[in-house]
């Protein structure tokens, strides 16, 4: 497979602006439309507080995350999806990185997501522990999943 994370620029864009719009198609195509289901990813959204991520090959996008804040020391990552023909080569990995050290720069201490079970491992692999009980959310299985920010 070839490794492309070398030449991924990983940014930060605004909610309603084109790469935002893009990044809706992605979403939705990647984590609810595989789930057959039919609701634009944006219907998720908390366009006040979010902040939008984006892994861009040149200017293509190619991968997003979200990280919407919850209280003053909590920030919740969301909504990881990189593009079927680029995984596996560490873009998923430098979007979890790059958001940590975005909360951090906003001053939170921890990071918590809803893993589904599928990546669960993934998750694990970058230092997140399994909080609490497996519960269902869009009708699949999940995790709480949670790291300190250092
Ligand atoms: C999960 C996802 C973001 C991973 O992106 P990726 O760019 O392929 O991941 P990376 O290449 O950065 O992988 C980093 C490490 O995690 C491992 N990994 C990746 N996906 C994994 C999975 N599903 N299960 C277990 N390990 C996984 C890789 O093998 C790699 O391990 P290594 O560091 O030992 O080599 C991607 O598969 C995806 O978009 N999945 C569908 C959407 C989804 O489920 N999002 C999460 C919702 S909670």
């Amino acid at each position: 497979m070839q490794n492309f994370a070398g030449n991924i620029r990983l940014e930060t864009y605004r909610y309603g602006c084109e790469i935002y719009r893009e990044s809706n198609t992605l979403r939705s195509r990647i984590l609810l439309e595989s789930l057959g289901r039919s609701e634009p990813a944006s219907d998720y959204d908390f366009p006040d507080i979010d902040i939008y991520l984006g892994a861009f090959l040149g200017e293509r996008l190619i991968g997003t995350l979200i990280l919407t804040p919850l209280d003053a020391k909590t920030v919740r990552m969301r909504q990881l999806a990189v593009d079927e023909n680029f995984r596996g080569s560490g873009i998923g990995k430098a979007l979890v990185e790059k958001s940590e050290a975005i909360a951090r720069s906003h001053g939170f201490s921890l990071m918590m997501l809803h893993a589904r079970v599928s990546v669960l491992e993934f998750y694990q692999k970058l230092g997140y522990e399994r909080a609490g009980e497996r519960f269902f959310e869009i009708e699949i299985p999940h995790w709480l999943m949670q790291k300190k920010l250092k």
